[in-house]
């Protein structure tokens, strides 16, 4: 049996003639969370679709829990749970109604659904608003709604494309926290995001995407690492970055960075050294090296 709960060899995808995946190779164990970071337009949810059985590829091969996205279609789909970037329950029911219904429609008893729709409200902190109409819902208690829902029967696979987007700092570790649990209980966990700090607390393995293509793999310190070095901010007064400058951290460097610094910011600005973020890493990955430089330098 295979350890990996995820295979994706060269895939491409192409809609007229965009070139919206353009040989994607990734592998995912089983068990672990794996974050597809991108800017808008990369193509996360095209690859999301095509993994999940809803769009077919051109090129290339994957498979999800050892079967052929292609040729085990229905196998594919009994091994997955997948929320999508746009809600998916039924506005005009309750999240209770959205609950059962979905139980009864993936083959509970009745009992079942209803045993389970109670747990899943308790667990997701929607007991107030079970019996509203999601129309009313704010996006918050959706998107817990969404994942909610994607639990009902649980698959040892799941993809969540862009779970927290739009939610504010509370409901947005709240999820994070669910996430994990469910890590905890042995799922494998594919998800899109475009924040840095989500795929930092998150995730096992974190690939970026920029184009239709990985531009980078690793661990999240295995990429702040690969910027090395150390990070010189100069704040202003009132604490504001003005400039960052990856360095080395040798006193040489950081005093050279002074030097030419010295003449083109306020008096009162302090400076600040700190390790690399994703952040960084992700700018460094998008921006050229020249750039950066003409950016500090002149
Ligand atoms: N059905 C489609 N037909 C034509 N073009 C499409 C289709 N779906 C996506 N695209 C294009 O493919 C590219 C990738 O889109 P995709 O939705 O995969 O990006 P994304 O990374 O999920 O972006 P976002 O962060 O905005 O959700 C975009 O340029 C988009 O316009
Ligand atoms: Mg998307």
């Amino acid at each position: 049996m295979s350890q990996l709960a995820i295979e994706i060899t060269g895939l491409q995808k192409k809609f007229g003639q965009q070139r919206v995946l353009e040989g994607i190779d990734l592998a995912v164990p089983k068990g672990k969370i794996f974050a597809l970071l991108g800017p808008n337009g990369a193509g996360k949810t095209t690859l999301i679709n095509i993994l999940s059985t809803l769009l077919a590829p051109d090129a290339g091969s994957a498979y999800i829990a050892g079967f052929d996205i292609v040729n085990n279609k229905e196998e594919v789909k009994r091994s997955i749970s997948l929320t999508g970037q746009f809600a998916a329950v039924d506005e005009m029911l309750t999240a209770e109604e959205n609950l059962l219904m979905i139980g009864r429609l993936s083959g509970l008893t009745r009992l079942e659904s209803r045993s389970r729709a109670i747990e899943l409200i308790e667990h997701f902190d929607l007991k107030d608003v079970a019996r509203k109409r999601v129309r009313m819902y704010s996006g918050g208690m959706r998107r817990r709604l969404d994942l909610a829902v994607s639990l009902v029967v649980r698959k040892p696979i799941m993809f969540l494309d862009e779970p927290t987007t739009g939610l504010d700092t509370r409901s947005r570790r709240a999820l994070w926290d669910i996430i994990l649990d469910l890590e905890k209980e042995g799922v494998t966990i594919f998800l899109t995001t475009q924040y840095l700090e989500e795929a930092d607390q998150l995730a096992d393995t974190i690939a970026v995407i920029s184009n239709g293509r990985i531009v980078a793999h690793g661990t999240p310190e295995e990429m702040k690492s690969r910027i090395g070095g150390e990070m010189v901010e100069i704040r202003s007064n009132d604490d504001e970055v003005i400039h960052e400058i990856s360095t080395s951290g040798s006193i040489h460097e950081i005093k050279q960075i002074l030097e030419k610094m010295s003449s083109r910011v306020p008096e009162d600005s302090r400076i600040n050294i700190r390790r690399p973020s994703l952040d960084d890493v992700f700018l460094a990955l998008t921006t050229s090296n020249k750039e950066k430089n003409d950016d500090v330098f002149n």
